[in-house]
């Protein structure tokens, strides 16, 4: 399918997202043909850019963070359909400029009225933005008029509930496409189809079988160059409360319906209204934070979270945190799921790792016979691909076993790379389907799990109280128990 005609206005044009994923996304659909000629773009930020300077980053932004332009007969077709708008989120003149220039562009590009505004700025700007679009009347076409907002949705429940509300004030919910870049990896949306087109894992995926569950999103990158924003978020909010959720939702869900964005959304929320910390009235039992302090990566020294500049020496944001929450449904009752996060990790990997339960009666138990639990990991990225950890018997005339692996590689079983996130998102929000984007009531119950360990940290706390990880290695101490003391182990990865 391609897209109608429409108009996309990016807010935030100057950004980097805009120049390193999202115009690049869009020029990946044009060299693919999936986008209709008449497709127009608007950036819109406060420099005073010409189109053509707009026209020229955005080259700049292709050539850098993508496959390159390529045929220069197609990108001056996609240049032409580049248009620049300056212009002040929170003043209302700059709303009523932009819409008698997309009303303009509307006669020129025949983009009929089809609008699809993208929120790509820093989240103050949220609800101006959102209102200024709701009071120059640009939302109220339900059929032509679409909203998309990038993370984070709120910075708890309370927030969260208030921007909903500002947004159900100017538009319908089917008109609202809340980002979380995670659903449109290949490999997050590959856990529906992993667990519902195929019927052997299913009956296993629930108590009777499973011992317990992992989720793991870790990172070798610190703050670069963002502690302006990542300082007042920190791995909860960053990561957490969004992508590390929506594995966990989709890892733990029922099978939907159908596939289509309510059945999916309600099973989603279904999941996440029994969740709960494993342990409310004793939060380290449930939630453990860390700060990386300096260490050593590819033998290179790395400053600690609070030498980074821009960061307060005083700060006690999070780079790492870790989560034991239990579901109370009958398919997971007693199961508990581990989470965790981090930044300067040993390792970039996300992987979703079901552990299963021992066998009732094991035979081979000797100290030649040590066997491992089966563990089917689901790895996000890198090197995409599923495993299945199971016992073999080892040849030879004695009877041992050993620990061998079932592995599916998406990279050699399909022979092509991956589609970016955002390739798959923007396209989405164009054709108007919701399924990859989260719903109000999901964001909140998301924000509604987590938000008592956010009560606590957001308070006061002594200088040096968070626990300390040096960069390069895996969890604090502090984190470590917080599994072991259930008699299991983080995996290493
Ligand atoms: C973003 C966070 O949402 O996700 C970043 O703000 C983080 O802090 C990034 O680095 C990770 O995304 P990915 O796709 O590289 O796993």
């Amino acid at each position: 399918r391609t897209p109608e005609p429409l108009i996309l206005v990016i807010f935030g044009a100057s950004g980097d997202l805009t120049q390193r994923k999202l115009v690049p996304a869009l020029y990946k659909m044009k060299q693919e043909r999936r986008l209709p000629p008449e497709l127009t773009i608007v950036g819109v930020a406060r420099r005073d850019w010409t189109h053509d300077y707009f026209r020229e980053q955005m080259r700049q932004g292709i050539e850098e963070f993508s496959d390159g332009i390529g045929n220069e007969e197609l990108w001056a077709d996609f240049a032409e359909g580049l248009y620049y708008c300056s212009g002040n989120m929170d003043e209302g003149e700059s709303y009523q400029k932009l819409k008698v220039f997309l009303e303009e562009l509307d006669g020129k590009r025949g983009t009929r009225g089809n609008r699809v505004f993208y929120l790509s700025v820093a989240p103050n700007f949220f609800p101006p933005g959102i209102k200024q679009l709701g009071a120059a009347g640009m939302l109220n076409d339900p059929l032509k008029h679409r909203i998309v907002i990038e993370k984070p949705f709120g910075k708890d429940l309370s927030s969260a509930q208030v921007l909903n509300r500002i947004v159900q004030k100017v538009c319908k919910e089917e008109q609202v496409y809340r980002i979380d870049h995670y659903l449109g990896k290949e490999t997050v949306q590959n856990l529906l189809v992993f667990r519902f087109a195929n019927a052997i894992f299913e009956p296993l995926w629930n108590r009777q079988f499973v011992d317990h569950v992992q989720i793991t999103v870790a990172e070798t990158v610190g703050v670069e160059d963002r502690a302006g924003y990542y300082d007042h978020s920190g791995a909860l909010r960053d990561m957490l409360q969004n992508h590390l959720m929506q594995l966990f939702c989709l890892t733990a869900m029922d099978a939907p319906n159908a596939l289509n964005a309510d059945s999916i959304r309600n099973e989603k929320v279904k999941v996440l209204q029994a969740t709960h910390l494993a342990d409310i009235h004793n939060l380290e039992k449930s939630a453990i934070r860390g700060q990386y302090k300096a260490g050593w990566m590819k033998g290179k020294p790395i400053p600690g979270y609070l030498e980074e500049p821009g960061v307060d020496p005083n700060s006690t944001t999070p780079t790492y945190v870790a989560m034991k929450l239990m579901i109370d449904n009958w398919r997971w009752k007693g199961v508990p799921f581990y989470l965790r996060t981090g930044k300067r990790l040993p390792k970039k990997v996300s992987e979703i790792a079901i552990q299963f339960k021992e066998v009732p009666l094991l035979i081979f138990q000797s100290a030649a016979h040590q066997t491992s639990p089966n563990i089917l990991s689901m790895r996000i990225q890198p090197n995409e691909g599923i495993a299945l950890r199971f016992e073999a018997k080892m040849p030879g005339s004695e009877l041992r076993t050993r620990t061998v692996e079932m592995d599916f590689d998406y990279g050699s079983s399909f022979g092509m790379a991956s589609a970016d996130a955002y390739h798959r998102l923007l396209l989405d929000a164009m054709l108007g389907d919701q399924t990859l984007f989260t719903r109000a009531d999901e964001v909140e119950e998301a924000w509604r799990v987590v938000t008592p360990v956010l009560s606590a940290w957001d308070g006061p706390a002594e200088p040096n109280s968070v626990p300390q990880y040096e960069a390069g290695t895996w969890e604090p101490t502090e984190a470590e128990f917080l599994i072991n003391r259930d008699g299991r182990r983080w995996r290493r990865l």
